[in-house]
């Protein structure tokens, strides 16, 4: 037989060698035919596993989302948000999955194990950073690893292949987000707290084993394990906290949108005003997380809009950040506001929250005060980087719109009495510029000459001396919606 012949007039009927006609992997090239025959879980076991995967990612997105307003540290309350981005969108595929194999009921809110439960539990009520890093990303994201990885080893890639499929899709995401967490444990946790945490770490692993590992393929141990750090129960802290880096968060000294919308000022000092926007957008998510923490009862398709959209609103933060740094300016002397996602977080009911988000993103969609004019502001500053923050920051807005238009206009009623009461809920929260500084809360410092005068360094001009001067705060102007950027 020459090689040519090889599999053309029949098939070999030997496991350990067979191949497909003139040498073609067989079975699509997902596994041998001595793997097809010899490997896979049965329907139920399959189940059973995409059901302890399903619950444990959903565990870890509430988690996720419940700390980032409280998480001081900005690159953590970022990762946060990416994070629990990446666990909503695979909680859908496994429920989705287990949906195709089994009929209703399918018991995806019932928890699989209680002492899962208690293991996620802990984490969402460690004490501090130190401790919930070491539980989310040495413990629980490891322990996502395993079970993703044991269920691709066990089942059979072609009886099983869309599960098989979507583990090993998650299981690129996960990795990053323990890749991650390593990084993070290794920046902030020394040994001394490490070990300072050793027996809630140990208690940790136990709860695990009890429960046969995260996604039940070992013997439960049985232990009965007591609660340590969740012995009082989780509640939801909703005042944001930043780091030491962020400064005078009462600051309201300097109006960006006076600036930017004044047609008498060149574009190029504008891209100050547009970075500050972007990275003041860090309070959206503060805000958002307490929406969505506040609102446990809601469908998967709510959680996944609004953890989206949290995370659009970290990566415009993000973009201001890129942008400061790309102006070689230390954004550590720029007082970003936090009193916004303050007030709407602990003065307003959820539904009120998203009325105002609501109303501001309405009225970042006309075309000579919105987006599409922050866009052309960005293209006339002819720095492609400018341009390309706003070009996707409009983007998201589009769907940002959309996702409001689902979920609070239904809840309220029509577009514009949605608007209505978003615009009643934002009174109710005003707080006047001049009574922060009476309270001594801030001297509402005018911090525009030394960023300016560090932009033009960059730019290598001299400081324009009209633009220099520029001192507008929003004392006169009421800190409404209009200036705010979602
Ligand atoms: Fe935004
Ligand atoms: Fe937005």
């Amino acid at each position: 037989m020459t090689p040519d012949d090889i599999g053309t007039r029949s098939a070999r009927v030997s496991v350990n060698s067979y191949y497909g006609y003139a040498g073609l992997p067989p079975l699509a090239g997902l596994e041998t035919m001595q793997e097809a025959c010899t490997t896979g879980l049965s329907v139920s076991e399959s189940v059973n596993r995409l059901k302890r995967l399903h619950w444990s990612l959903k565990r870890l997105r509430r988690i996720f989302v419940s700390r980032i307003t409280s998480m001081p540290i900005y690159e953590l309350k970022m990762a946060f948000s990416l994070h629990a981005h990446y666990c909503v969108e695979h909680v859908g595929e496994f429920a989705a999955r287990v949906k195709e194999m089994r009929q209703p009921p399918h018991g995806l809110n019932v928890t699989p194990h209680a002492s899962l439960d208690l293991f996620f539990d802990e984490i969402l009520c460690a004490p501090d950073t130190e401790a919930l890093l070491l539980g989310l990303y040495e413990y629980a994201v490891p322990a996502v690893i395993r079970a993703l990885e044991r269920m691709m080893a066990d089942t059979n890639k072609l009886f099983d292949h869309p599960s098989w499929r979507i583990c090993r899709l998650t299981l690129v995401e996960v990795q990053d987000v323990c890749q991650y967490g390593t990084e993070a444990i290794r920046c902030l946790v020394n040994d001394e707290k490490r070990a300072g945490l050793k027996q809630w770490l140990d208690i940790l692993s136990r709860m695990l084993a009890a429960a046969g590992d995260l996604d039940g393929k070992l013997e439960p141990s049985g232990e009965n394990i007591g609660r340590h750090f969740s012995q009082v129960p989780y509640t939801y802290d909703p005042v944001p906290a930043r780091d030491q880096r962020f400064q005078d968060p009462y600051n309201m000294g300097v109006n960006a949108e006076a600036m930017l919308f004044n047609p008498e000022i060149a574009p190029l000092p504008k891209t100050i005003m547009l970075y500050f926007k972007r990275m003041r957008e860090i309070d959206v998510p503060e805000m958002m997380a307490s929406m969505i923490a506040e609102n446990p009862d809601k469908s998967w398709e709510y959680d996944r809009d609004m953890t989206r959209q949290l995370w659009d609103e970290a990566r415009h933060a993000m973009m201001g950040e890129i942008g400061f740094v790309h102006l070689e300016i230390d954004w550590t002397e720029i007082p970003f506001n936090f009193t916004w996602s303050l007030g709407l977080n602990t003065k307003l009911s959820a539904k009120e929250r998203h009325a105002v988000l609501y109303t501001i993103e309405q009225g970042l969609m006309p075309k000579s005060t919105g987006k599409e004019y922050e866009w052309e502001v960005a293209l006339a500053t002819a720095d492609p980087l400018t341009a390309m923050i706003q070009d996707y920051d409009w983007a998201d807005e589009v769907l940002h719109a959309k996702i409001g238009r689902r979920w609070i206009v239904p809840e309220i009623g029509t577009q514009a009495e949605t608007m209505a009461y978003g615009d009643v809920a934002w009174t109710k929260i005003l707080v006047d510029w001049k009574q922060w500084k009476d309270d001594g809360l801030t001297e509402h410092r005018n911090w525009w000459p030394e960023v300016y005068r560090a932009a033009c360094r960059h730019w290598k001009i001299e400081p324009d001396s009209q633009i220099l001067k520029y001192n507008v705060s929003y004392e006169n102007s009421r800190a409404d919606m209009k200036e705010i950027a979602g």
